[in-house]
């Protein structure tokens, strides 16, 4: 594969710490909707683990389940239409299975959640430093009223909103995209949780605020050395901001490994199309953006094989198996680094330089 002339995400950052035991550990995840139309098979045997002070970035097109898994990871699926089977060890508790209070309780203040759109999370009615307290409130129950408001206020001068003190008598609606999306940062940290999923948390915001919010989430990690999963559908971002990424694909995962292994030596087709659809990971910002054909797989009638096939050009190279075996995820040879695809070693190396510069 040619390699970009230009690696500038991935070579200026400072890698994250190893060898710290998994804050998060999630086995075998299999997550499952019943619904009018049939059984939605969201999620189909997710592993992945992330250790304190590390980014895990969940990548994949729409509808490949990357919120089914982050929301199963808070424990927050309705039991009664949904069937999480697996394990999700949250500091070595599996959660699968608990109770909604015991979730409850464990979720919060040790695990938060970020959103895309944070007006669905935000109450409009109430200032935003109300708000961040009585999130507070929550787990700190003998705290005073006065002493939420300064953990809201000094919360909010963390995140970066200027005149914090004033700022906290806002309403959600007087504040700008971005703000917005700091006060909700605020919130998900004022109570120093261990593990935050963040779903899209950029996706909504311009190039330039999104830069900040990324860089944001890196300063706070660095501080409170927090375990972060970042959901987007941008390997953009995943450059930007993770240590690992996992890319889905029809609820299963198709690769694995360190951001480095994924971008730098990617061994699925899926991975490449992905690749290709973002220029300045190709090392020509000005190249045309060539996105993958084809749309998403229906997730109740996933196609037999390999979910991709009908999407994949070379799908007629793999003696039909592709069409009729789902590939199993296994190691590349590289430590840590997992792809599930039935082409070759051979046929990858000297498929992939083309598929990356070339529409997959
Ligand atoms: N509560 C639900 N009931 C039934 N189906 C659901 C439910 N939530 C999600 N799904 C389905 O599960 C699949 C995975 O959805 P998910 O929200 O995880 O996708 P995603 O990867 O986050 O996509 P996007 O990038 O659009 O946010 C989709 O087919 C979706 O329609
Ligand atoms: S298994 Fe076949 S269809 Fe799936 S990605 Fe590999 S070559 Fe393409
Ligand atoms: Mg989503």
């Amino acid at each position: 594969m040619p390699q970009p002339d230009r690696e500038p995400d991935l070579a200026d950052r400072e890698p994250a710490p190893e060898g710290q035991p998994p804050y998060l550990t999630v086995r075998d995840l299999n997550v499952r909707f019943r619904t009018e139309d049939g059984v939605v098979r969201a999620v189909n045997g997710v592993s992945f683990s992330v250790a304190p002070g590390r980014t895990l970035g969940i990548v994949g097109e729409s509808g490949s389940g990357k919120s089914v898994t982050g929301l199963a990871v808070l424990g927050l699926h309705d039991p009664r239409r949904t069937e999480v089977a697996g394990e999700i060890l949250v500091d070595g508790r599996n959660i699968v299975g608990l109770g909604e209070s015991q979730v409850r309780r464990l979720r919060g203040r040790s695990v938060a959640m970020v959103f895309q759109d944070p007006l669905s999370a935000l109450h409009p009615y109430y200032p935003v430093g109300r708000q961040i307290a009585e999130a507070y409130r929550v787990h700190h129950r003998s705290a005073s009223r006065a002493d939420a408001r300064a953990q809201a206020v000094r919360m909010l001068g963390r995140v970066g909103i200027p005149q914090p003190e004033r700022r906290a008598d806002r309403y959600p609606h007087e504040f700008s995209g971005g703000m917005r999306q700091r006060v909700m940062i605020a919130m998900a940290l004022v109570n120093d949780p261990a593990l935050l999923v963040a779903d899209e948390p950029t996706t909504a915001l311009d190039v330039t605020v999104q830069a900040q919010i990324l860089d944001l989430l890196a300063d706070l990690q660095a501080e409170f050395h927090t375990a972060i999963v970042l959901i987007t559908h941008d390997l953009g971002v995943v450059s930007q901001v993770a240590d690992d990424v996992l890319v889905m694909y029809g609820g299963r995962a198709v690769e694995q490994g360190s951001v480095a292994q994924v971008l730098r030596d990617p061994q699925h087709p899926y991975t490449w199309g992905l690749l290709a659809s973002v220029p300045t990971l190709r090392g020509d910002p000005d190249a045309d953006l060539t996105p993958i054909s084809g749309s998403p797989p229906s997730m109740i009638h996933l196609p037999d094989g390999c979910a991709f096939h009908p999407r994949c050009r070379y799908a007629d190279r793999t003696g039909g198996r592709s069409a009729t075996e789902v590939p199993p995820l296994l190691p590349t040879g590289e430590p840590g680094h997992l792809v599930a695809c039935h082409l070759s070693t051979v046929d990858r190396e000297a498929l992939r330089g083309t598929a990356i510069g070339a529409q997959v």
